[in-house]
C-alpha cells in the first residue's frame, strides 16, 4: 500500500512536470483525481481492509490527495498569470487588421482652416444661436418688419411662443449685433456656423448649409481693411496669389454695400469655363456696417466704423474639392464622405 501510495504520488509528480497548457493540466487532473483515477481505486480499496489498516492508511490516501490537489492548483494559477506567455504564439511579422478610422468631414477640415487663418491674423471666433430671435436675425441688422429686404431671405418661421417669433437663423449676421452688444471696440471677430434657408434645392442650393461671417469695427476701419484681409485670407486658404473685385450690391445692414469676386482659382484670372470666362469667381457678401447696426448694439452714431462680409462655406470647399454638387454634403452618402 505504501509503496502504491509513493508510486502514484511519484507518476503525478513526473505528469504535472511535462504539462505546458491548462488543457493538459486538465488532463492529468481527471487522471489522478477524477472518478476512474488510481487514488480512485485506492480509496475504494480503502473500505475492504480491517480497522486498523483503514486507521493506518486512511489517512496517508487523504494527504496524497490534499497534496495532489494542492499540486495542481498551484500549476492552474501559473497558467492563469502567464497564460499567454507561455501558451500563445504570436507572429509579430504578421500583417495586421485594418481598422476603418472615421475622419472629419470636408466642410469640418475647410472650416478648421479658416479659423486657422484668420486667428492667426487676430481673430476671435464668436458662436450664436441657430435658433434665434427675429430680433437678431432681422430688426437689429437693419431689416425691420415689413422691409422688402427680408423677401431675399426664404425664412422658416417658428411661432413658438405668443407675440415672439423665432427663426431658423437665415445668415450668421445675426451674431453681429449680439457680440456687439457684449463687446467694446476695436475688435476683429469671425463666426462660422449653420445657416437654414426655405428654398427648392438644386447643384448649388440647400436649405441648410453653412456661412463664415466677418466682423471689423474700430475707430477708422475701411474698405481697404476689408480688401487687405479679404485677399490675404483667400490667398492664404487657396496657396495662391488671388486677387478680391468688388462690386456695388445692396444689403440693408452695411453702407455701401458690395458683392465681391475673387480672381479665378482654376486660370487664374484669364477666362476659363469654372469662371465663365470672366476671370473673376463670385464669392459673398460685403460691406461697411450701417451706422443703424452699431446703433442697435448701444454704440454711438458716428462713433466707429467697421466693415462685414459673409460667405458661404459649402461654395468655398467646392472650389476647393472641385465637387459639383452642393447636396452631397448632407446627402450622407458614404462613398462621397469617404474621399476626405
Ligand atoms: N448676411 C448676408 C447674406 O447672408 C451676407 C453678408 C454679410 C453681406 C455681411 C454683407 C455683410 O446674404
Amino acid at each position: 500500500m505504501n509503496e502504491k501510495i509513493a508510486q502514484i504520488e511519484k507518476k503525478m509528480l513526473k505528469d504535472l512536470e511535462e504539462v505546458k497548457d491548462l488543457k493538459s493540466l486538465e488532463k492529468v487532473r481527471i487522471a489522478y483525481l477524477g472518478k476512474k483515477s488510481m487514488l480512485a481505486e485506492l480509496m475504494k480499496s480503502i473500505k475492504d481492509l480491517s480497522p486498523e489498516k483503514k486507521r493506518e492508511y486512511g489517512p496517508l490516501v487523504n494527504a496524497l490527495r490534499a497534496s495532489m490537489q494542492d499540486k495542481i492548483a498551484q500549476k492552474n494559477d501559473y497558467f492563469e498569470d502567464n497564460f499567454n506567455a507561455l501558451s500563445e504564439w504570436i507572429d509579430v511579422t504578421a500583417p495586421g487588421q485594418r481598422v476603418t478610422r472615421g475622419h472629419l468631414h470636408p466642410l469640418t477640415i475647410v472650416q478648421r482652416d479658416i479659423e486657422k487663418i484668420f486667428t492667426t491674423m487676430g481673430f476671435v471666433i464668436a458662436d450664436g444661436p441657430e435658433i434665434e430671435t427675429e430680433f437678431f436675425n432681422f430688426d437689429a441688422v437693419n431689416m425691420p418688419d415689413n422691409h422688402p429686404a427680408r423677401d431675399m431671405q426664404d425664412t422658416f418661421w417658428i411661432h413658438a411662443e405668443k407675440n415672439v417669433r423665432h427663426v431658423l437663423r437665415t445668415h450668421t449676421s445675426n451674431v453681429q449685433v449680439r457680440y456687439m452688444q457684449e463687446h467694446t471696440p476695436p475688435f476683429r471677430m469671425i463666426v462660422p456656423g449653420r445657416v437654414f434657408r426655405q428654398e427648392a434645392t438644386d447643384a448649388s442650393h440647400e436649405h441648410t448649409f453653412h456661412q463664415f461671417e466677418t466682423l471689423v469695427v474700430g475707430k477708422s476701419i475701411s474698405v481697404a481693411n476689408f480688401l487687405h484681409i479679404a485677399e490675404s485670407f483667400f490667398s492664404q486658404f487657396f496657396h495662391a496669389e488671388i486677387k478680391i473685385r468688388v462690386r456695388p450690391s445692396y444689403f440693408p445692414f452695411v453702407e455701401p454695400g458690395f458683392e465681391f469676386d475673387i480672381s479665378c482659382t482654376n486660370c487664374e484670372g484669364s477666362g476659363c469655363s469654372t469662371c465663365q470666362r470672366t476671370g473673376w469667381i463670385e464669392v459673398g457678401g460685403a460691406g461697411m456696417v450701417h451706422q443703424n447696426v452699431f446703433l442697435a448694439a448701444g454704440y454711438e452714431k458716428n462713433k466707429y466704423t467697421g466693415f462685414a462680409w459673409g460667405f458661404g462655406l459649402e461654395r468655398l470647399a467646392m472650389m476647393r474639392y472641385k465637387i459639383d454638387d452642393i447636396r452631397h454634403f448632407h446627402g450622407g452618402d458614404i462613398r462621397f464622405a469617404t474621399q476626405f
